[in-house]
């Protein structure tokens, strides 16, 4: 059997090398993080927008490390392939570097994950280094840094003038000499883009900052079309998922609703003898039940979903077998 290949940060850089483009995409679930896996999509950011598009709120700020943990050991469960990249949330890299090393350190240890990404450029510098020193690599994130919306004063886009574009170009100096692997660059001018990329070693990766960057990034709700809110002026809807989703919640109800679903086949079905034997049968209680089942040769022509009920009185586990997996079933 062939070990499969977890893309590292140094594969990264050789794309940046070879000239290949790189494409990121968020990711905050098991079954999402293994269909963006299956499409070859390299990096997987656990991004703390899953605060706003998963969660509901209304900026990234409350969203925690247990959040990021939870959310980002889903995503390395499901993506074998992919190398995956949790976001440090708000609160959990401002209290000083060791603070910063110790949620940093369990974020790698209880979600498997590669890397993370924090956000700042020279502010967060020795935040950066300390982590790189320690064997945590990290993704830096500059422009329009979604835990800054406050200072910003909104979810303005940076780097405009030739004061803040000369700030940004430090920053991401200053985070590629402190170790950073790559950068996001986040709702900046593209002639900005394309400077600060031909700058680097390391690659950038832009979201709103124009096509020259070395890779893109999407939130995958707005991709997908799922979050309805509003849409940034950078996403790209390459599918209304909603919709979709819409179609079937309403063909769902009106399946239920007229009778229609579940169908037979849909359904588990008894032998006739069992089911002429459980329809002239009124079970009062459990035990009523177990004389039913006692009085069956063998328990041999109770299909699974009836002799399960040997082990379990609740209608709910009908499908659970004897080992606790469950059947054909979730729910
Ligand atoms: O949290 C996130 O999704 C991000 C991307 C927008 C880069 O940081």
């Amino acid at each position: 059997m062939t070990a499969v290949h977890r893309v590292t940060v140094t594969d990264l850089q050789s794309m940046k090398e070879r000239g290949q483009k790189i494409t990121m995409l968020t990711s905050y679930d098991y079954s999402t993080g293994r269909i963006a896996d299956d499409a070859g999509i390299p990096i997987l950011l656990v991004g703390d927008s899953l605060g706003m598009v998963v969660l509901g709120y209304e900026s990234t700020l409350p969203v925690t490390v247990d959040d990021m943990i939870r959310h980002g050991a889903a995503v390395v469960r499901g993506a074998p392939r992919a190398h995956v990249v949790i976001d440090m949330p708000f609160g959990s890299y401002q209290g000083g570097w060791q603070d910063a090393m110790r949620n940093a350190i369990r974020i790698m240890q209880e979600t498997g994950a590669g890397s993370v990404k924090l956000e700042g450029g020279q502010r967060s510098a020795e935040i950066v280094r300390h982590h790189v020193a320690a064997g945590i690599p990290v993704m830096g994130h500059i422009g329009l840094t979604p835990q800054s919306v406050n200072t910003f004063g909104g979810w303005r886009m940076q780097g405009k003038t030739p004061r803040d574009g000369v700030r940004l170009m430090a920053d991401a100096q200053s985070l590629e000499e402190a170790g950073a692997y790559a950068i996001v660059l986040e709702t900046v001018p593209a002639a900005l883009g394309a400077k600060i990329t031909q700058q680097l070693r390391v690659p950038t990766i832009g979201i709103g900052a124009g096509p020259y960057c070395d890779g893109q990034v999407q939130v995958v709700h707005d991709l997908l079309g799922l979050f309805q809110d509003f849409k940034p002026k950078h996403a790209r809807r390459f599918i209304d998922a909603a919709g979709l989703f819409r179609d079937a919640f309403t063909e769902y109800r009106d399946g239920v609703e007229a009778g229609t679903f579940p169908s037979e086949a849909e359904s588990h079905l008894l032998d006739r003898k069992m089911r002429d034997r459980i329809e002239s049968t009124s079970i009062p209680d459990n035990a009523a039940l177990e004389t039913v089942i006692d009085d069956t040769p063998g328990g041999a022509p109770l299909e699974d979903g009836y002799a399960s009920q040997r082990t379990t009185t609740n209608p709910r586990n009908a499908n659970r077998r004897d080992d606790g997996r469950e059947g054909d079933t979730r729910g």
